[in-house]
């Protein structure tokens, strides 16, 4: 059990990543996603070039004002600036907290001899690695400067998905790496994502993510987490990319805040959106028009990877020579972000 000075640490840093018009940068990706999104677009992918590209995004002039946290990987965490200065000193030096991802990926879930599929889990369904030996590395990254951490679990929507075993088994560990987390001293991201995979509709994505949250607060309680201690970072309530009837913003956040309103304790102090496959304009006027429903009891902001880098990827390609230009677009990006977690961003801002 940690203590209730501990208890308002965290909840002071878990206050200062979803702080008014601020958000996180997931820069995370394992060296495998690094490598299949380096491939896309034509870039070579060794150590040193993740580097420069993650140095694009910590470098970036002003990124304080808009990014509250960055979500490192175990290989990022230990790399330098050009300029000598370790990844964590820049963010510090910018006033950005520097964040871990703890979680070792996922993997199929084992089907237990003698369940049936709809009771014991499914081939098709994933849960996290990393729990092994979590304690320790938790001490060693807090060590190193991380004040918050982030573990994925991925729900599949699929016919009979998901299964209550498998939506029990990643609640169980998202609560057993949370609670590990508040005892080294660092706050959990705890991120159930239902996968926007699929032609599902907006029902389906509504009913999983109900089924999910529900049964991750349940196990959050068992497993004694302080619950204002934690940054939520779940899906909204979207249809899949290839349901045939999309959404607008404003149905998205009807959907999303009718689901927190009946599943989120009061006492989350905030909720960080994945994009989760939406463009980077989706993603931001999904959140505006969520926020634009406030005043809400929980923060709400963005924890976004793809919705903040893809163009400043595209635009760098790789290349020295283009990185101020990068830069741009992802202050430009973060920009439009910021305005969302107040509700003042518009369509038209995004010609600025
Ligand atoms: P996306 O915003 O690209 O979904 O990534 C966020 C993230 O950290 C997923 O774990």
């Amino acid at each position: 059990m940690i203590t209730a000075e501990q208890r308002e640490n965290l909840k002071k840093v878990a206050q200062q990543m979803v702080a008014p018009g601020k958000g996180i940068l997931a820069a995370d990706e394992s060296t495998g996603t690094c490598e299949k999104k380096f491939a896309k677009a034509g870039i070579p992918c060794t150590e040193d070039s993740r580097r420069a590209y993650r140095e694009l995004f910590f470098t970036a002039s002003g990124i304080g004002e808009y990014i509250s946290g960055v979500i490192l990987y175990d290989e990022t965490i230990r790399q330098n600036a050009s300029d000598g200065r370790s990844f964590v000193s820049v963010l510090q030096q910018a006033g950005v907290l520097p964040g871990i991802k703890v979680d070792q990926g996922v993997k199929e879930m084992d089907l237990p001899a003698s369940s049936t599929r709809q009771a014991g889990g499914s081939p098709n369904e994933k849960v996290t690695k990393g729990l092994n030996g979590l304690p320790d590395r938790l001490k060693e990254y807090a060590k190193m400067g991380a004040k918050f951490a982030k573990w994925r679990a991925v729900i599949t929507i699929g016919e009979g998905l998901p299964t209550d075993a498998n939506i029990r088994q990643n609640a169980k560990d998202l609560a057993a790496y949370a609670r590990d987390c508040q005892e080294a001293g660092i706050v959990p991201i705890v991120e159930p994502e239902v996968l926007m995979d699929g032609s599902h509709d907006i029902s389906a994505c509504r009913d999983a993510s109900k089924r999910t949250l529900t049964a991750l607060f349940e196990e959050l309680e068992k497993a004694g987490v302080a619950i204002d201690g934690i940054i939520l970072k779940t899906n909204m309530v979207i249809p899949a990319k290839d349901c045939p009837k999309q959404a607008t913003p404003e149905e998205i956040a009807e959907a999303t805040l009718g689901l927190f309103k009946k599943v989120l304790p009061k006492e989350l102090v905030g909720q960080a959106f994945l994009s989760g496959g939406q463009s980077e304009e989706e993603a931001t006027a999904n959140l505006d028009a969520i926020n634009k429903k406030g005043p809400l009891p929980w923060k709400m902001s963005f924890s976004y990877g793809r919705a903040l880098q893809n163009t400043a990827l595209k635009v760098w390609n790789g290349k020295a020579e283009n990185v101020p230009a990068a830069q741009k677009a992802f202050l430009h990006r973060a920009k439009m972000n910021s305005l969302a977690t107040l509700g003042k961003y518009s369509k038209e801002m995004e010609a600025t």
